[in-house]
């Protein structure tokens, strides 16, 4: 079957052109020109719980039309998923294609510039840098061999051969370094060693990190030093797996399945609507980075929240929309909420884009508000 894709592909990127993810004729014609459908002939359908609950196939004539519209669509596609002991983990997708744009956009490509990408899945991503850059200035990385294999050959279709190697991208590729940009399209706890020492001074480092879905774009100066904004847009990807970065590949198991003793309680001040806020989501993981923050929801048509439960892989702090009042273990979480609240409040509410992430190789790498030198920063270990 003769698929007619290219007016699909043009409507995709006039699609994300309007969103303003694609600002730039380079990334149109990209867009215009990758057939995303080679990359994603098959993908998991989600529920009403964003659990996987059929494969939809291309291959499967009672499917194709439904694949087709999905994989020319500004959607996430869930390719591949495991379970972890009884918990289930996405593993692989086809990110949201305005995420992908507005995450190229961002790292400012120029035609004869060197790219590493760190998580090749599907293979559409590296098409896209392909398409830019030419092949032999693209290097990709993924953990997962099958998918590796799979992208090179979808590539190789194409007329792209970019190096394609397997492995942890939090080690880079130092056969291939150095690097203008280095992209991530997996979610990192810390900018990598080995990312700073394999971008050229000048050169860009984009990455989702693991808090709250922020992306950061950092640059290297002359001295080595790693430096850069968190930038507006939230952008959520899948944590690296499994990498030095042990953090981020830790389950978290839900609150359900801990059965943390309550030691003490409080009231709040935070009202529950805060937690809609993204940037006040954001600040919390700075002062709780192992922590997650999960809504308290009843059964019936009500949309709105009953509580929100703040919990990591030891202990949990539950609070009560109703009452007010919060509730909290042996490691006392709630305490450190109301303070980050607090601080929250008196520094007005930052958004992400008053913070930053600075990258001293060897010495420290911090988070910091406003600018690096302030006196309010996190450390990232
Ligand atoms: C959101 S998907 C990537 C989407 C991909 N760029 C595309 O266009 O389809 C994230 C990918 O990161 C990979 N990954 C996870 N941990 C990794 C690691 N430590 N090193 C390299 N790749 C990793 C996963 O196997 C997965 O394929």
């Amino acid at each position: 079957m003769t698929i007619e894709w290219k007016p699909l592909a043009a409507r995709l990127s006039g699609q994300l052109r309007a969103l303003g993810s694609i600002q730039t004729e380079e990334w149109a014609g990209a867009f215009a020109s990758v057939p995303r459908h080679l990359f994603v002939p098959r993908y998991w359908a989600l529920n009403e719980f964003n659990a996987p609950s059929a494969l939809i196939d291309g291959a499967n004539p009672d499917q194709a039309t439904t694949w087709l519209e999905a994989v020319y669509s500004n959607q996430f596609l869930l390719t591949q998923w495991a379970y972890e002991g009884d918990i289930r983990t996405a593993t692989s997708s086809a990110s949201l294609p305005s995420l992908v744009a507005g995450m190229l956009e961002h790292c400012e490509i120029k035609p004869n510039d060197r790219v590493l990408e760190i998580g090749t899945g599907s293979g559409y991503n590296t098409a896209l840098l392909c398409a830019v850059v030419s092949g032999e200035n693209v290097t990709t990385v993924d953990v997962d061999g099958l998918l590796v294999a799979e992208a090179e050959s979808r590539l190789a279709q194409l007329g792209y051969f970019p190096n394609c190697m397997t492995g942890d991208g939090a080690g880079g590729v130092a056969s291939h370094a150095p690097y203008d940009v280095i992209l991530s399209t997996c979610a990192a706890a810390r900018i990598p060693e080995a990312w700073i020492d394999q971008v050229k001074p000048g050169g860009r480092i984009v990455s989702p990190f693991t808090y709250s879905g922020v992306l950061v774009k950092a640059v290297k100066d002359q001295d080595g030093m790693v430096s850069g904004q968190f930038c507006p847009e939230p952008m959520y990807f899948m944590p690296m797996r499994p990498s030095v970065q042990d953090r981020t590949t830790a389950t978290v198991p839900m609150p359900n399945h801990l059965d943390a003793p309550v030691t003490g309680s409080m009231p709040t001040q935070i009202p529950i609507e805060a937690w809609d806020d993204i940037n006040w989501r954001l600040w919390l993981s700075l002062f709780l980075p192992d922590s997650q923050v999960a809504m308290s929801l009843t059964e019936d048509a009500d949309p709105r929240p009953t509580g929100v439960i703040v919990y990591t892989d030891a202990d949990r702090a539950d609070c009560d929309a109703d009452t007010g009042i919060a509730s909290y273990g042996r490691d006392r979480l709630w305490h450190t909420v109301e303070a980050a609240w607090s601080l929250w409040q008196s520094y007005d509410q930052p958004d992400r884009t008053r913070l930053g992430i600075t990258a001293i190789p060897g010495e420290r790498q911090w988070v910091w508000l406003d600018q690096p030198d302030s006196a309010l920063n996190w450390d990232i270990h």
